[in-house]
C-alpha cells in the first residue's frame, strides 16, 4: 500500500549539474519559508555549474528548516525507504542524473534517494534542462512519466509578463511548488482577474 505523506515529513530537493541553479535555490528557500523541512543534496557537478552561474561554491540558502546531506553518503537517512519523506524534487535535473534514475542506477545519494522515492510510491518530480533533447533523453523521460514521475521542464511561460530574471525563476519555482501543494505568491495565476482563488479554494 502506498503511504500517505504527512505534512511534517521532509521534502528532498536534489540539485544536479544542469543549468538553472537559481531555480533550485528558489524552490529550496520557498519550501523552507513555507514551514516545510527540506533535505538538500547537491551533486559534485552541480558545484561546478554553481560556480559558473552564481559565482558561489555553495547554494545561498540558510534557514533552520534546511538540512544538507552529503551526495557521497550512501548511508544517509534518505537512502532508505524506512525514512519517511513527502517526496523528492530534482531541480535542475541533468540528463545524466535523469538517465541514472531511468536506468535504476543508484551510485550516489541523489540517484539512490530517487530510486527509493519511486519504489516507495512517493512523489518524484524531475526538472530537466537541456536543448535540444535527444531521443535518449526523451525515451528516458517517457519511461519515467509512465511510472508516475512528474517531468516538469524548466520552460518558463511569458504570459505573466516577466520584467526581470527573478520573475522568470519565480514562475518555474511556483509551478514546481504547486504540484506539492505549497502555498506561495511567486507568480500571478492565469484567470485571477476574473476569479477569487480563495473563494474557489484551489490553493
Ligand atoms: C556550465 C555547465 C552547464 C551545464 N548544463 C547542462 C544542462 O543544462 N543540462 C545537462 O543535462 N547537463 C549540463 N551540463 C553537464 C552536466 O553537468 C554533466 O553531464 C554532469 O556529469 C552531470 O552530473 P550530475 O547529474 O551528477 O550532476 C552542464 C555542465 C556545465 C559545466
Amino acid at each position: 500500500m502506498t503511504e500517505q505523506p504527512a505534512k511534517n515529513h521532509p521534502i528532498i530537493v536534489a540539485v544536479t549539474g544542469a543549468s538553472g541553479m537559481p531555480y533550485g535555490q528558489r524552490v529550496i528557500e520557498t519550501l523552507a519559508e513555507s514551514g516545510r523541512k527540506v533535505i538538500v543534496v547537491v551533486s559534485d557537478h552541480a558545484r561546478i555549474v554553481l560556480k559558473e552561474e552564481m559565482s558561489a561554491d555553495f547554494l545561498k540558502v540558510d534557514h533552520p528548516n534546511i538540512q544538507f546531506m552529503n551526495y557521497r553518503d550512501i548511508a544517509a537517512p534518505i537512502a532508505s525507504g524506512s525514512f519517511p519523506t513527502a517526496g523528492m524534487i530534482v531541480c535542475p535535473c541533468s540528463m545524466s542524473t535523469l538517465g541514472e534514475i531511468a536506468g535504476g542506477i543508484s551510485r550516489n545519494l541523489i540517484a539512490r534517494a530517487a530510486d527509493v522515492t519511486v519504489k516507495e510510491g512517493r512523489k518524484l518530480m524531475l526538472v530537466p534542462r537541456e536543448m535540444p533533447f535527444s531521443a535518449i533523453h526523451l525515451e528516458n523521460m517517457l519511461k519515467l512519466a509512465k511510472i508516475g514521475v512528474t517531468i516538469m521542464p524548466a520552460s518558463p511561460g511569458f504570459y505573466h509578463h516577466p520584467k526581470k530574471i527573478d520573475d522568470v525563476v519565480d514562475f518555474v519555482a511556483g509551478k514546481i511548488l504547486d504540484h506539492f501543494g505549497i502555498e506561495h505568491s511567486l507568480y500571478k495565476r492565469w484567470g485571477t482577474n476574473e476569479f477569487n482563488l480563495e473563494e474557489l479554494g484551489t490553493f
